[in-house]
């Protein structure tokens, strides 16, 4: 291989909130609990552990404030707003890192937060300077930044320029999402080149939703734009309800194993990773058949017999 490939990656795991906000079961709150310590214990840095949404937008994320008030530690966890009222809820509690969103494309920022674009970010840019200002560490998840469920292909320019008012309003991070999956290694690579040309002093994160099974691929390509964090969903699950076509988030089991067979540390005990799906596996509308968990389960079948 002759491209530099970094020798350590952050997973940023994100099932709890984007895998179960997607989640047709109505899940309980100790369920859930017992999933994101089980995360922890895997090895778990940073982690969205829930959002404050409207719960009559996402009843999934109505027992935000519980989960919050029993799963604050010393790690990272993000817990999302998508307007000033989430934003005050979250101040009343411990959160220290907080995460807004916004898409690249007007009709999805309509479909997500009922808002027209220019509206949205008149709102959210003011907040960014107003929790750096308080301390907080915040990130900024960037929907549509490849194709809109709606709109289709967005431009490369179009996206930097969304990224860029979040990095001149302070923000620590930047999660760039592939949210309905569709966007190609080439695409990975380009746009990612772009945001590390002209926002090198951000944090830049990659989100890959894996409708069309090319995730894993992304996230290679990406290494190879320098990018060495990335968003997963432990079994895959995910998906915004509000972008037709979503499905889950590549699975945090695909690209752990990855990383690690390629030499790249992520500081995740992949046996401790399967305990915590076996904490929410029976909770959901359906199994979790990802490659690896399929592996998995057929290898401790045959020891048992
Ligand atoms: P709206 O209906 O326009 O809100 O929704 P509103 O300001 O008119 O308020 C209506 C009601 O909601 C009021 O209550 C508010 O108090 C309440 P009422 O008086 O009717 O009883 N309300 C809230 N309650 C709790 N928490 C709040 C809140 N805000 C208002 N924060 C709104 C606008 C933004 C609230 C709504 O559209 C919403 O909640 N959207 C969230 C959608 C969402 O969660 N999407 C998924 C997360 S983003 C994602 O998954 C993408 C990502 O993974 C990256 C990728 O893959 O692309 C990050
Ligand atoms: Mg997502």
């Amino acid at each position: 291989m002759n491209v530099l490939l970094p020798q350590h990656a952050t997973i940023i795991e994100v099932g709890p909130r984007d895998g179960l906000q997607n989640e047709l079961n109505q899940i309980k709150t100790n369920d859930k609990i017992r999933f994101i310590k089980a995360l922890k214990t895997a090895g778990m840095k940073e982690m969205e552990i829930t959002s404050f949404v409207s719960p009559k937008w996402v009843p999934q994320m109505k027992d935000a404030s519980e989960i919050v008030s029993t799963c604050l530690d010393d790690t990272r966890n993000f817990v999302l707003a998508p307007n000033r009222k989430g934003v005050e809820r979250i101040k009343e509690t411990n959160v220290k890192a907080i995460a807004l969103f916004a898409g690249v494309s007007n009709s999805f920022n309509q479909k997500n937060s009922n808002k027209e674009t220019k509206d949205l970010l008149n709102e959210l840019i003011p907040l960014v300077k107003e929790l750096k200002a308080e301390g907080y560490f915040v990130r900024a998840c960037i929907s549509t930044a490849f194709y809109c469920p709606y709109e289709g292909k967005i431009k490369v320019n179009d996206a930097v320029d969304v990224c860029r008012q979040f990095v001149d309003a302070g923000v620590d991070e930047l999660s760039v999402a592939d949210t309905i999956g569709m966007a190609t290694p080439a695409e990975s690579h380009n746009l990612f080149s772009q945001l590390v040309k002209e926002l090198p002093s951000t944090l830049l994160t990659a989100h890959f939703h894996d409708t069309r099974g090319m995730a894993l691929a992304n996230i290679y390509a990406c290494l190879q734009a320098g990018i060495s964090r990335f968003d997963t969903s432990a079994g895959g699950l995910g998906g915004c309800p509000f972008a037709k076509g979503a499905t889950g988030n590549v699975a945090t089991e695909s690209v752990v194993y990855m990383l690690e067979r390629m030499g790249i540390k992520t500081g995740i005990d992949l046996e401790k990773l399967m305990r915590a799906i076996d904490e929410i596996e029976p909770h959901l509308s359906r199994s979790i058949l990802t490659p690896y968990r399929t592996l998995y389960n057929k290898e401790k079948e045959a020891s048992i017999k």
